[in-house]
């Protein structure tokens, strides 16, 4: 039980008389790669804003390391559909900016901002401004920020949707070797089948409206997995087989 880093208990949301998330409950052990998968509009970015607070379930509840969940108390991070840097401040004021404003000491900020500014590989443009970065470095600001304040879970929406392939791949490596090294619990929502099976320990498979889980699946494939093999390509039919919301 001590391994319970979030637990989803009986999980419904309502907006009117909208029934997105009906009754969904499930586990996320602590360290896990969790991938969420399921149709445009079956209430993936409901639920991450359903554990960051913004929304109150209808009923039901999020417990992170048994008890409600708090952000005060927890520590999540979260990267949103629509992620985006301050054009305003430098790479490195971008990366320190969730630090801040949990009013770190300036020595503690300079070092986690030097640490995860090296693991992006950014550090010859932490003087940079946004506007003079590429997307795949800005993507990795975001990244950094992320990371920063060390977080023991991190919440991703679609983190990688509107990016061409190559650099999603890419970044998506950059993600497992993160994830490798820090052991942070990831959960990362995708409607993207193929992305759910390269990068997930565990991919959840959700209904349509009204949402309820279609299966927990534990993803068989070992690491580096490469898209375009035999096995790869059988568990992706799997999933999609489980999906078909087309
Ligand atoms: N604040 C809100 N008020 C009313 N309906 C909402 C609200 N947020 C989301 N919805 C509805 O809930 C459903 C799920 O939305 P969403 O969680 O954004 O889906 P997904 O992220 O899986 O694409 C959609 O039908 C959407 O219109
Ligand atoms: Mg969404």
């Amino acid at each position: 039980m001590n391994d319970m880093k979030v637990r989803v208990k009986s999980l419904t949301k309502k907006f009117g008389d909208l029934l997105v998330l009906d009754d969904i409950s499930f586990d996320v052990k602590k360290g896990q790669f969790l991938c969420v998968v399921g149709p445009t509009g079956c209430g993936k970015t409901t639920f991450l804003n359903c554990i960051t607070r913004l929304y109150e379930p209808t009923s039901g509840e999020i417990l992170v390391d048994g008890e409600p969940v708090d952000l005060r108390k927890h520590n999540v991070s979260y990267i949103f559909q629509e992620y985006s840097t301050m054009p305003w401040l430098t790479v490195e004021e971008n990366v320190a900016f969730g630090l801040r404003i949990k009013k770190k000491p300036e020595a503690e900020i300079k070092e986690s901002v030097d640490e995860v500014i090296e693991m992006v590989g950014l550090q010859k443009f932490r003087n940079y401004y946004p506007s003079q970065l590429s997307a795949s470095m800005l993507q990795r600001v975001v990244i950094a920020r992320a990371f920063a304040t060390k977080p023991d879970i991190l919440l991703m929406d679609e983190p990688y949707g509107q990016l061409d392939i190559e650099l999603r791949f890419k970044l998506e490596d950059e993600l497992i070797g993160l994830w490798k090294k820090l052991g942070t619990t990831i959960i990362f929502i995708t409607h993207n089948i193929e992305e759910a099976v390269y990068i997930s320990e565990d991919i959840l498979i959700l209904t349509n409206k009204p949402t309820t889980i279609k299966q927990m699946m534990a993803n068989p494939l070992s690491r580096p997995r490469v898209v375009t093999e035999k096995r790869f390509i059988e568990v992706r039919e799997q999933v999609t087989e489980l999906i078909k919301w087309w």
